[in-house]
């Protein structure tokens, strides 16, 4: 045990009170269950549920006085905790909770609940300590304060404050208990950390969607409303909505939901816009292997219109999180609309990545420049590192900027790399342009302004093949190289740091240069390092675990 976590058990023992103290207790019942009462008379903030993290899920049914309040799972302690993670009491306060406990081991030569550790470690406390104690936790990207994280989700932009909300489970660093986390920032630097957004109900847990500000009321929410639309994921995939009238601190769920069914198992990840030149709302989500495009005069009631993506571009797994933008070329007065499309599995260096296409889009259907650029799973990729996946942009940006963020992160590993109070960060946010070399049209993506001058990043003049060893005194290298003559900009992790938690993780990432590179600029955090060619003309995201911080 670490001395932090030393301490911090210290406190815990000092400032909380265990199972048996009066007001919890945990009674062992038949075939691995178990009930722990919380009464209606504690004052507690908190009941502290201990956590292993390569434990089993533990199901657990909260009811309020026989009236069911959620299900959530949680890897309760069998052996010994790893951390502990919260569940908030103040909704219930002054009622008598029953959390059912259905613990899934196979204890068939050990008989019922009966030494598991949680039994003894479960504990109301008045207070839960977040000050970070992780190697990795990044300084200038954002993270969860505790608890896993996946794909940006919701992002909108209002009064200057960037809202973020992302796919989060608040009872542990893995996958599972999916809400909607909520941090908002003013320089795309320091984030707050907000209350849950939007938490699971009878439809399902809150995977990933949109949000739009609906300034002319058009859902009947109020002007300015902001309108969430979610997938409720359960045995099917349905498209639920949400709205706040609060400018997104506080979201209600519409009672008419679900909005918007099919009859497709992977039907998700609605992301809707205002179109202007058709003056209605527009959606796209995925579903299958194909986007579908609707569209809706009250973000309501919406209208399919057109499906893509049959034949065209990479097809090596199932299609997620879309986005669908107007983007101007640059130098020229010229836009064309880009389909941001994310796979898992396929991407170019194995799991998760991030492919576009670029086109046109009238309001009802989208079609493709130029076919053969996509044809025989031929692919455009965002960007070629392999952590880089969910891009999904900012409703509402200002001064017309088209400003994404990913998920830094990809599935092969994501819940297996080398941190535990949280799992996984966001990508910088990123503003994309269209550049042009001769008749083909490409995606770049800049690091947004707000990080200029801040210091957080090293720009390098190139001229001709060049090759970037960034290193610290242990030895860890990671290697940056631009092959002129091949066009080519690399990145090896592969003698960097801890690269044993997945046979998936070390790798050679390698982007195509569409025109000769002038220069790179390098933002390199605790865990990542960002490469932007050109400014961002070329891309490689990639996660790192260095012995200390590479220079
Ligand atoms: C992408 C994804 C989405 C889904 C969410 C669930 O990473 O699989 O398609 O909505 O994660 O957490």
């Amino acid at each position: 045990m670490n001395r932090k976590f030393f301490l911090l058990t210290l406190l815990l023992v000092f400032c909380s009170r265990e199972a048996g103290a009066q007001g919890l207790a945990v009674e062992r019942l038949a075939d691995d269950n178990c009930i722990i009462r919380v009464s209606a008379d504690v004052t507690e903030k908190y009941l502290l549920l201990p956590v292993e993290e390569r434990a089993p899920e533990a199901n657990i049914r909260v009811a309020a006085e026989g009236v069911q309040q959620r299900i959530i799972h949680v890897r309760l302690a069998l052996n010994k905790v790893d951390y502990y993670v919260p569940l908030l009491l103040d909704e219930w306060r002054g009622r008598n909770l029953a959390l059912w406990t259905h613990v899934n081991i196979d204890r068939s030569n050990r008989g019922g609940v009966a030494g598991e550790v949680f039994l003894k470690e479960i504990r109301l406390a008045d207070s839960f300590d977040t000050t970070n104690r992780e190697r990795y936790r990044p300084v200038f990207h954002h993270t969860p304060l505790y608890g896993w994280m996946n794909d940006p989700n919701g992002m909108f932009y209002e009064d200057g404050t960037w809202h973020l909300f992302y796919q989060y489970n608040p009872y542990g660093s893995m996958w599972g208990n999916m809400n909607w986390g909520h941090s908002t920032s003013t320089d795309l630097v320091h984030w707050r950390h907000e209350a849950v957004a939007i938490a699971p109900d009878a439809h399902g847990a809150i995977f990933s969607g949109s949000c739009v500000v609906d300034k002319e009321g058009t859902a009947g929410f109020g002007r300015g409303a902001v309108v969430a639309l979610y997938t409720a994921a359960d045995a099917v995939q349905s498209q639920c909505l949400a709205y706040s009238t609060d400018g997104g601190r506080t979201f209600q769920k519409y009672v008419g939901n679900p909005i918007l069914t099919a009859d497709v198992a992977d039907f998700r990840d609605p992301n809707m816009f205002w179109n202007e030149e058709t003056g209605a709302w527009n959606l796209i989500l995925a579903a299958g292997q194909e986007m579908r495009i609707y569209s809706s005069p009250d973000l309501k009631s919406w209208t399919e219109e057109s499906r893509f993506g049959m034949g065209l571009g990479c097809h090596g797994g199932v299609w997620e999180c879309p986005d669908l933008m107007k983007v101007q070329v640059e130098g020229s007065k010229e836009s064309k609309w880009v389909l941001l499309c994310n796979i898992n599995p396929g991407g170019p260096f194995g799991g998760s990545a991030t492919q576009y296409f670029v086109g046109d889009f009238d309001g009802h259907t989208f079609t493709v420049d130029d076919v053969a650029r996509y044809e025989g799973g031929k692919a455009l990729w965002m960007d070629y590192g392999k952590d880089h996946y969910a891009t999904v942009s900012w409703s509402n940006a200002p001064e017309g900027r088209r400003t994404v963020m990913a998920w830094m992160s990809n599935w092969e590993y994501a819940n297996d790399v080398p941190t535990q109070q949280f799992r996984s960060a966001n990508s910088i946010a990123r503003d994309v342009f269209l550049y042009r070399v001769g008749k083909e049209c490409y995606l770049g993506s800049r690091p947004a302004k707000e990080y200029d001058g801040k210091g957080l990043d090293k720009t390098y003049r190139v001229n001709g093949s060049t090759a970037i060893t960034l290193t610290n005194p242990e030895g860890d290298e990671f290697r940056i190289s631009y092959d002129q003559k091949a066009m080519t900009l690399t990145c090896d992790r592969t003698k960097c740091g801890d690269t044993s938690f997945s046979q998936s993780f070390p790798a050679v990432t390698v982007a195509p240069v569409h025109r000769k590179l002038t220069s790179l600029r390098v933002f390199v955090d605790e865990c990542s390092v960002e490469v932007f060619g050109n400014n961002g003309e070329v891309v490689l995201t990639n996660l790192v675990f260095p012995k200390s911080k590479l220079k």
